[in-house]
């Protein structure tokens, strides 16, 4: 589904990402893994299109989208849950919710499914309420249903579970089982958050300084290798 092929950034002179590449296959959870400043935001930001790549592919659905700019990135079904979630705080929860699904013509784009509300319970009870009045957590599980109205193929989080309270990191990880259980989308799930990540993941790749410097399995995420590269 997304196959991204040594992909270079730069901001001015600091090489960010070195000949990353990388999968995510429908269906599947892959996690980004990798300590503060390595460049994960800098690669999921080159996916979205918010950034340009210097040198290497992004492909989607076996087409080139390296070139594209963000919003026909969104069309292609590419939803990006960003790090600080990025709410709009003085819109509604509800206004916040309908903006995920800009991309769709305009008498589509008016209604809230019952399966987003299924979702989020939380949310439904809070609709009217200003998006900046929401709690930390609050704030994300919006910023994921935001994403997903949008019915993308590929979710694209980036540490969902950043300073947000335990009760709400659950929630938030049976969301992302369920859409899993699914198997029509495929889940790119950045996470410093090892424990949580490892309880979601099929696959894993690891960056360190700009580069990829391990991947495999659920299986092998446990390993002293990848437990070293992530240590603080
Ligand atoms: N807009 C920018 N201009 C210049 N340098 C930047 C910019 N954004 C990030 N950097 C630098 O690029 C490197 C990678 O940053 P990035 O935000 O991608 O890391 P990260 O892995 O997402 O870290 P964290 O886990 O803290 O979110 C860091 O050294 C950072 O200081
Ligand atoms: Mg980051």
């Amino acid at each position: 589904m997304l196959e991204v092929t040594q992909i270079d950034q730069y901001y001015g002179s600091s090489h960010t990402l070195r000949r990353v590449s990388m999968n995510v296959q429908s269906g599947e959870c892959m996690a980004l893994l990798g300590r503060n400043g390595v460049g994960k935001t800098t690669l999921l930001r080159c996916l979205t299109g918010v950034l340009p790549v210097a040198s290497g592919h992004i492909h989607f659905d076996g087409v080139d989208i390296s070139k594209l700019p963000p919003h026909q990135r969104a069309a292609l079904g590419i939803a990006y849950v960003p790090q600080g979630r990025d709410i709009f705080a003085r819109l509604t929860v509800e206004e916040n919710i309908l903006m995920g699904m800009a991309r769709f013509p305009a008498s589509k784009a008016r209604h809230i499914k019952e399966e987003v509300h299924e979702l989020f319970p939380v949310l439904k009870t809070m609709l009217a309420r200003r998006g900046g009045d929401l709690s930390g957590g609050q704030q994300q599980q919006l910023a994921i249903a935001r994403a997903l109205v949008a019915e993308p193929r590929l979710i694209i989080l980036d540490e969902p579970t950043e300073g947000i309270q335990p009760s709400i990191i659950k929630d938030i990880g049976r969301v992302i089982q369920m859409l899993k259980a699914r198997g029509n989308i495929a889940i790119l799930l950045c996470e410093q958050y090892f424990d949580f990540a490892h309880e979601l993941a099929d696959r894993f790749v690891v960056l360190n300084r700009g580069e990829v410097v391990t991947q495999g399995t659920h299986a092998d995420m446990g390993s002293e290798e990848v437990r070293r590269l992530l240590a603080v």
